[in-house]
């Protein structure tokens, strides 16, 4: 696969958890478990494929409206994730930076996500943005009223800034799993020109060569930005 045609910044929407475990005739949380695990394989794959910022869309503000023992199983793999796995991560050298509104989860949870990041290391080769409680118009929304805080107009860069994403470049590719194709208020502003790729994979069952598959896609594909060729 040709490096310069391997993307920056990849965002996935990790869907088909719950029909996952269905299958299985599991409980839900459940396939939240072993959706968690495959993040963590992916995160160190796209990593390895010369991805430089993944962002996993790991609870939408949306999501927070699930049943509470739905809720509780994810939390309770959040903390696991921020507490013990996380070391690894910093250990190859990458940080963390969480998108979304912290302040709507348990305190606990807010806590280890900001330690999370605030223990990253500061020259870190490669990102994973964890968007949790996340949503674009949220996001948008507090950026106007940031902007209009400010008093003046802004160009489109300023307005980025404002963005959780802020300093981020926007996704190359988003990738969703689970089979629906929708972006489920995940980087409205952001992906403006991202390449979309959508598979029937559900997330659980979203291997590295399924991710490959997905970077092959990408590097057949012309990127224009309305020019013409
Ligand atoms: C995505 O899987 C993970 C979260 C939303 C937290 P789902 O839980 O939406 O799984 P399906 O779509 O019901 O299969
Ligand atoms: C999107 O999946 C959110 C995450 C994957 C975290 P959902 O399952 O919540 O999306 P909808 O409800 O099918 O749009
Ligand atoms: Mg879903």
């Amino acid at each position: 696969m040709a490096e310069n045609n391997i993307p920056l910044h990849v965002g996935i929407i990790m869907d088909g958890n719950g029909r996952w475990a269905k299958k299985r005739l599991m409980p839900r949380s459940f396939g939240h478990k072993s959706g968690m695990n495959r993040m963590i394989g992916l995160a160190e794959h796209a990593r390895a494929r010369g991805i430089k910022f993944l962002t996993v869309y790991a609870l939408s503000t949306e999501n927070l409206s699930r049943p509470e023992e739905e809720l509780d199983g994810l939390f309770g793999l959040f903390r696991k994730y921020f507490e013990t796995n996380i070391k690894k991560l910093y250990a190859d050298n990458a940080r963390v930076k969480v998108i979304g509104d912290p302040s709507g989860l348990p305190s606990d949870i807010a806590g280890l996500l900001k330690k999370a990041e605030e223990n990253s290391p500061a020259d870190a080769e490669f990102t994973l943005l964890f968007a949790i409680n996340y949503g674009s118009r949220a996001e948008i929304l507090n950026a106007v009223n940031r902007a209009v805080e400010g008093g003046k107009k802004l160009t489109e860069e300023e307005f980025s800034s404002l963005l959780y994403t802020g300093g981020i470049p926007c996704p190359d590719m988003i990738i969703r799993t689970g089979g629906e194709c929708r972006l489920s208020n995940f980087l409205m502003y952001q992906a403006a020109y991202s390449e979309l790729y959508f598979t029937d994979v559900l997330f659980p069952d979203f291997t590295d060569a399924e991710f490959d598959k997905a970077l092959e896609s990408y590097a057949s594909r012309e990127r224009r930005f309305g020019k013409i060729k």
